[in-house]
């Protein structure tokens, strides 16, 4: 008889593993059910001004292999972050969100850009169906969107719809220590900000896809116009409402915004991960 005595990566279910740290994760435990709509319904239209004064766009579409002809699927779109941009290079731009706050402000910036090109869907990407909601596209994208629970599910359904190639972003390693510093002071619990890329990387090499990784250090910056405009972002994104945690942010913002021209500034560095993958007519390349 052969005792197996190592472990490999055939024995690992990182799916489920995917699905204990998105159950563990401090957003995850502080809304019970998980489900953060409501969360991005409120927060849709500071974050729909803040991605229109950061690079956060332009660095993501740099990297894509795109052309004047092919049609875009944006899963967790939000305000049009990317959507906005890429129906101004490609033909075409179907955007999922499950917040309407979210899709509001997206429909509202591409009216104020004069594009008639975007599609909105207003689902979870779990509650779309192939063939009824949703056609092929020629790329797929998900942009720190993936909440999924079951990610193996999710990502199977982004590649059967995707005709050329799938782009994730996703963070790597430690997110914002902002969120690491508040959080015990306001929760009194560590901050546990739920699975980073190498998970949804090795649930792809499980499904048989062997994706590209590349990682990218840089710096994340974030404009304020004051200090209250700070707290009352902050406020929104710890969802906090009392005087007292506004104090704990308060003190915390007064001690790390920069001031430069005239404006405040939170800069941080920061690690993202792209995966993606090229589309064969029976899995990836
Ligand atoms: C952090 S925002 C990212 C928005 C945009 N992709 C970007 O990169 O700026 C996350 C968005 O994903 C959406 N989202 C979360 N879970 C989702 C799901 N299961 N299906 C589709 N969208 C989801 C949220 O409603 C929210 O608008």
């Amino acid at each position: 008889m052969v005792i197996k005595t190592k472990m490999t990566m055939k024995d690992i279910d990182w799916n489920e593993i995917w699905k204990e740290l998105m159950q563990e994760s401090s957003w995850s435990r502080r809304r019970r059910n998980g489900d953060m709509t409501d969360f991005w319904d409120k927060r849709a239209k500071h974050y729909s001004e803040s991605i229109k004064r950061n690079n956060h766009a332009d660095r993501i579409i740099a990297k894509l292999d795109i052309d004047l002809d092919c049609t875009i699927l944006d899963i967790g779109a939000g305000p049009g972050t990317l959507a906005i941009p890429l129906a101004k290079t490609t033909k075409h731009v179907t955007a999922i969100d499950p917040s309407s706050g979210m899709l509001a402000c997206l429909k509202e910036n591409a009216m104020s850009e004069g594009l008639e090109n975007i599609t909105c869907i207003n689902k979870k990407w779990e509650d779309i169906e192939i063939g009824s909601d949703i056609a092929e596209h020629d790329i797929v994208l998900a942009s720190h969107s993936l909440t999924m629970l079951d990610i193996k599910e999710a990502l199977s359904k982004m590649n059967d719809v995707a005709k050329r190639y799938v782009y994730l972003f996703s963070f790597a390693g430690g997110r914002m220590c902002d969120y690491n510093t508040l959080w015990p002071k306001l929760y009194g619990e560590e901050y546990q900000p739920g699975p980073d890329y190498i998970y949804l990387y090795n649930v792809l090499y499980r499904m048989g896809i062997y994706a590209n990784v590349e990682i990218t250090n840089y710096e994340h910056k974030q404009q304020f116009s004051n200090l209250d405009d700070a707290i009352a972002q902050w406020k929104e994104n710890l969802d906090v409402l009392t005087p007292d945690a506004e104090e704990v942010i308060k003190s915390h913002l007064s001690r790390n915004l920069i001031e430069e021209d005239g404006a405040l500034w939170s800069k941080r560095e920061m690690s993202s991960a792209m995966i993606w993958w090229r589309k064969k007519e029976n899995g990836n390349e």
